[in-house]
């Protein structure tokens, strides 16, 4: 039986019984296993050997083929393997020629790649386009690759504009990424956010979790329709992108809602804000990160059930809610995260660790919280979770829609500085009570202000800087 090992012993002894076994094998589970085994290849591996396997039915064969000519990095290979880059019927066979073109960095090969950016299949052209930059000093080559920023794929045109047209972004700003401003911080300010926003500086932020008043579905929020509301909260999350740090994230929760019926003649009308507030946060450049589901042990609303739980009869059939959208985005950049993590020193670093056990599923099981004075608290536990695994400690935390001021406790038990707004004086009252000389960590009170006082505080900030 071959083994591992002994594929392993003859690399190393027996070459010809290598190819031997290759050409002799009528099984392809066999020849798979060979082609997968054969891990770093001698100096004098000749992979002429077993080239005939190219022309193989099975694509899994062809493609173990290509991958281990790959690691031969030799353009003798060059015809053989652009005959499969163009013409193979399976679109991971030809990535892993173009991928194995792309490792033998021969020159040779850039007229063909050139023409291959013209394929139908955006993964092949984004395979060719990466064999390609290695020659993006060549001018042909560039003006090739920024032709392509027009391109109707979008992996394709971020791409070319990472390489090419990269973003004007706040890494050039005077603000450090780690710098909270004094005057934002532990900070909560009421009045209608969208006023007090104006004052708040580009890229002070470095995440907001919030949950937006429920359209007309609480007494808090009265809107003319539903257009007019969501309106109102495209204006807030355009000011909360200009706000956010480069490549920082903004976590919004919300949840479909019901408006009931006016009678028995009429139907209620559920409203789906996440899915109809996606479009466009995409649009003004927050990028979809993931969507986590936040379940709860019971409904919180009126059971919906009660009347087919009696007649049973099907089209009228309506689940109980268990279950909010916590919807997570990020600033876009052309920078990975790791640049964001690298701008704080070790210590920062080791201090905001995650340690311990962690949920790592998307369903986060979270009992809800309720509230004497406000009738849609976040519990702690979801807001814990939130800046614990988006944010460093000393990060400044916002929440634009306040209520009781939950992200604030939890952000100052993580110790984390926080900046809330919230309208309504009676929850600004409950939020003094939450918060009122409870910083540990930073031994300061929060500072309570009306607009007026914000806006003083701002305007000083911008003349010292
Ligand atoms: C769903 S509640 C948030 C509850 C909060 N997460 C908590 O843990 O208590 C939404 C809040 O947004 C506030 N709000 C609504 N419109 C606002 C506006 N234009 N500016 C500031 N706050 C607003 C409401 O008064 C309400 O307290």
């Amino acid at each position: 039986m071959i083994t591992k090992e002994y594929i392993k012993e003859l690399k190393i002894n027996n070459i010809g019984e290598l190819y031997r076994l290759m050409q002799e094998q009528k099984d392809n589970r066999a020849v798979l296993f060979l082609l997968e085994n054969l891990g770093r290849l001698p100096s004098n591996f000749d992979g002429k050997r077993f080239t005939f396997l190219l022309e193989n039915k099975n694509a899994q064969v062809r493609f173990w083929v290509v991958k281990n000519i790959g690691k031969l990095s030799d353009t003798s290979y060059l015809e053989i393997i652009s005959r499969i880059a163009t013409e193979d019927q399976n679109s991971t066979v030809r990535r892993e020629a173009i991928s194995t073109i792309g490792r033998m960095r021969t020159a040779k090969a850039v007229p063909l790649l050139i023409e291959m950016l013209n394929d139908s299949d955006p993964k092949i052209v984004l395979q060719v386009i990466r064999a390609l930059l290695v020659f993006k000093s060549n001018i042909i080559v560039k003006e090739k690759l920024e032709n392509l920023n027009n391109h109707p794929n979008e992996m394709i045109q971020s791409v070319i504009q990472k390489e090419f047209f990269p973003q004007k972004t706040s890494s050039d700003s005077s603000m450090r990424h780690t710098e909270c401003l004094d005057f934002m911080k532990n900070v909560v300010v009421q009045g209608d956010v969208r006023n007090i926003l104006k004052d708040v500086p580009d890229e002070s932020i470095h995440l907001t979790f919030t949950s937006p008043p429920y359209y007309n579905a609480r007494d808090y929020s009265i809107y003319q329709s539903y257009k007019e509301y969501l309106g109102f909260l495209v204006s807030v999350f355009k000011e909360i992108y200009r706000i956010t740090k480069e490549g920082r994230f903004f976590v919004l929760n919300t949840s479909p809602v019901i408006i009931p019926r006016i009678s028995r003649q009429h139907s209620s009308k559920r409203y789906p804000i996440p899915f109809d507030i996606h479009p466009y946060l995409v649009q003004m450049g927050w990028e979809f990160i993931d969507d986590i589901v936040w379940a709860k042990p019971e409904a919180s609303v009126k059971n919906r059930n009660a009347g087919f739980l009696q007649h049973r009869k099907p089209l009228a059939y309506k689940p109980n809610p268990l279950t909010e959208y916590i919807m997570v985005y990020r600033k876009k950049t052309d920078k990975l995260l790791d640049w964001n993590i690298r701008r704080y020193d070790w210590e920062t670093v080791k201090l905001s660790k995650v340690l311990g056990d962690y949920e790592t599923s998307n369903v986060w099981k979270i009992d809800p919280t309720f509230d004497r004075v406000h009738s849609a608290v976040f519990p702690i536990e979801l807001c814990n979770r939130v800046i614990k695994f988006y944010s460093y400690k000393e990060d400044l935390i916002f929440d634009p829609f306040a209520g009781s001021g939950t992200l604030g406790k939890s952000a100052m038990n993580l110790g984390r500085y926080f900046f809330l707004t919230e309208k309504e004086e009676k929850y600004v009252e409950r939020i003094k009570q939450e918060l009122g000389n409870k910083l540990p960590f930073t031994k300061e009170e929060p500072h309570i202000l009306n607009i007026e006082s914000f806006q003083k505080l701002a305007k000083r900030e911008k003349e010292i800087r």
